[in-house]
């Protein structure tokens, strides 16, 4: 009887012993069970911060789309009034240009109808005369066909070109204005094209801003030469643009590129240039710095891919 009680006794508190381990492991449970929901709320609050954020990150990017949009359009009118701004500028030294072909052609039509009317109709000679009219004709039409196309709202497409034929028709627009300032310009240019993926129009327009810059910067210089070279490296094409005028005014390399940033009198200059310059030729995907040349003037480097990525 003894036996058993001790027996009962023994089983009993390793009964008691069994159940508070049971109810240790019972309130450990809870304690896990109540911080996964904890943490599961933490998680629900998180993703909620989540989908808040992204959404913002929408609206962002959507209104980082629309301003770079609008900048792109502001750039567009830039590059266009900067163009009026060219065209209206040369109209003096063309109106000079078409006036050559003009007189010439009112010459040779000249010389045609005296031969018939003094009677010395000489169907060959008067062909002859004709012949030289027409040319003149086709000289000015060229002339004012370039003129049109260079003025016109063209979108912007990007194709293979020659780059040094267009600084070559760059100069051939402003020809008459150097000439009359005396100014002389020297080309160095490879004897194969360099080629490049760019737009025609745009380039002209900046190697016309370089032009009527260095025209501008040698008013009063003793010798007046532009010297402009074009080379094709590995996978650039590099042009060099210098004058022999003053040079850019010190500590102003980095501002002759700003909008409106001008040195001449009110009215002289709208400072809008060189700041569409830099426009085009970073739409190019080039880069153009300037420097003092080591023997005076402005030496502006432009560079542009020869391949576009
Ligand atoms: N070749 C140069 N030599 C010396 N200074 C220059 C030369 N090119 C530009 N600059 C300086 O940079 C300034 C800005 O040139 P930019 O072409 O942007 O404007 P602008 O010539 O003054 O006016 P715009 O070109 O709009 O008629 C000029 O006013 C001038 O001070
Ligand atoms: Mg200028």
């Amino acid at each position: 009887m003894i036996h058993i009680l001790a027996d009962y006794e023994k089983d009993r508190s390793r009964l008691a012993g069994q159940t508070e381990r049971l109810d240790n492991s019972r309130r450990a449970l809870m304690h896990i069970l109540q911080d996964a929901h904890q943490s599961n709320l933490r998680l629900e609050n998180s993703r909620k911060a989540m989908i808040h954020i992204m959404s913002d990150l929408k609206e962002t990017t959507a209104e980082v789309q629309r301003r770079e949009q609008e900048l792109r359009e502001k750039q567009e009118q830039l590059v266009q009034a900067g163009k009026l701004a060219t065209l209206g500028e040369l109209t003096t030294g063309v109106a000079h240009e078409l006036n050559n072909p003009l007189n010439n052609i009112g010459l040779f039509i000249g010389n045609a109808i005296d031969l018939i009317e003094l009677g010395m109709a000489d169907p060959q000679h008067i062909l002859q005369e004709l012949h030289s009219a027409m040319q003149q004709v086709r000289k000015a039409t060229e002339i004012i066909s370039h003129l049109r196309t260079f003025g016109r709202a063209a979108s912007v497409s990007f194709e293979p070109i020659a780059v040094n034929q267009v600084i070559e028709r760059a100069i051939s627009l402003m020809q008459e204005q150097l000439r009359l300032r005396q100014i002389e310009v020297e080309m160095h240019f490879p004897a194969e094209d360099v080629i490049v993926i760019g737009n025609a129009i745009q380039l002209e327009q900046v190697f016309l801003n370089l032009l009527t810059n260095a025209r501008d910067a040698m008013a009063n210089a003793a010798r007046k030469v532009i010297t402009i070279t074009c080379t094709a490296k590995t996978d650039v094409g590099e042009i060099s643009f210098r004058d022999t005028g003053p040079g850019i005014p010190a500590g102003y390399e980095q501002r002759v590129f700003d909008p409106f940033f001008t040195t001449k009198e009110v009215g002289a200059g709208t400072g809008l240039g060189l700041s569409i310059t830099y426009g085009i030729i970073k739409e190019h995907q080039g880069t153009i710095t300037v420097a003092h040349h080591p023997d005076g003037g402005a030496l502006f480097f432009i560079q542009f891919p020869l391949r576009r990525s």
